[in-house]
């Protein structure tokens, strides 16, 4: 653990920055800055540092590039009215983080020092907050084995790096309605794999289904469970949420799918507001059920990049399961104008959720 001053030294050519901030999209511009420190084993964390954002150097047998020890997080940094900066729950995905570290055999991080590297960073790049409705500043903080060594074993050296990306909104449809496809052949994970936390191999086990759903003009992927391949998991790059009869339902965290920090906040705002929630299996049968009978209210999905997406339409095989007329649902508006406003300041924040920089 290090409680180490973080060095910086500053670009001395700094990038033109996009202009609208309405074509961002997702991922695809990064900051003048990164944060980066070391890690050895023997001398644990150290050398601290903020540099001009550039490209590694690797050794080509780098573990992480082999074997896929590798964990992530993603936060965002959002521009308060009065033009300052703001974190939404950092301490939630630091801890996440560790959670994670934990299970790659990677050694766990000083969250509260990772929450200042992050707060240095944002503070240097502010600037590159995006002002636009729906749009912030995506951090992606990250941890890489890079012992150059092709046997399997937990790395003796890595990197914890943070960058950052000015964005919008992750899917083309914004807050309107997405197309997912139900994906019956292939599974993300199972208990006592991966599924609970953020590493590369999850995304990459998630491709090959996505393309098929691409292919289909579908958005995303909903998983099912990875044994019985009845019950519902989660989107991927979202956690999802029910709405039967009034109750809503969203997968128990059962050591499969992500503790996503958007999920637990709305559960808690949904709670406050007097709505019954649970955390339940929940199969695929029971909603397909409730749309028959006309009991599925709604249906939307959850994540820091796609923040609330209702979802319009399930593809069940050769079903095409349409929700809410494919329109946006009250809870899933109300959640986005709420979370939203919190993250932005523009509305009270009754839990304290929000961390200015
Ligand atoms: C996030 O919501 O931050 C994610 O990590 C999902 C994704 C962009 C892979």
């Amino acid at each position: 653990m290090t409680s180490a001053k973080i060095t910086i030294e500053r670009t001395q050519t700094p990038k033109s920055k996009p202009k609208d901030s309405s074509s961002l999209g997702f991922g695809n511009y990064y900051t003048d800055h990164m944060f980066i420190m070391d890690y050895d084993s023997g001398q644990g964390w150290h050398n601290p540092r903020i540099t001009p954002y550039a490209p590694l150097s690797l050794d080509p047998a780098a573990m992480c590039l082999h074997y896929g020890q590798e964990v992530f997080e993603g936060m965002k940094a959002y521009r308060a009215p009065d033009g300052g900066a703001v974190l939404f729950r950092p301490d939630k995905n630091m801890a996440r983080l560790n959670v994670s570290n934990r299970r790659l055999c990677i050694p766990e991080i000083d969250e509260e020092f990772a929450i200042e590297a992050i707060k240095q960073l944002v503070s240097i790049d502010k600037d590159w907050i995006p002002k636009g409705e729906g749009t912030s500043l995506y951090i992606r903080p990250f941890i890489i084995a890079v012992d150059p060594h092709i046997g399997v074993h937990p790395a003796d050296h890595l990197l914890f790096i943070i960058i950052l990306s000015p964005v919008g909104a992750y899917y083309p449809e914004g807050i309107n309605p997405v197309r997912i496809y139900v994906e019956r052949n292939f599974v993300r994970a199972v208990r006592g794999g991966m599924g609970y936390v953020k590493t590369a191999g999850n995304y990459a086990a998630s491709l090959k289904a996505q393309d098929e759903a691409d292919k289909q003009g579908y958005t995303q992927v909903l998983w099912l469970d990875g044994v019985e391949r009845k019950y519902i998991e989660e989107v991927g790059t979202m956690n999802v949420f029910f709405k039967i009869s009034g109750e809503i339902v969203t997968p128990a965290l059962q050591g499969s799918i992500l503790g996503g920090i958007t999920r637990m906040s709305c559960i808690d705002l949904l709670r406050s507001w007097g709505y019954t929630v649970n955390e339940r299996t929940l199969s695929l049968a029971e909603v397909e059920q409730a749309a028959e009978n006309g009991n599925l209210e709604e249906a939307f999905g959850t994540g820091t990049a796609a923040v609330i997406s209702p979802i319009g339409e399930l593809k069940v095989e050769d079903k095409h399961l349409i929700i809410n007329d494919n329109r946006i649902g009250e809870v899933a508006q109300r959640l986005y104008d709420t979370l939203t406003g919190i993250q932005n300041c523009r509305i009270p924040d009754p839990f304290g959720w929000v961390v200015r920089i």
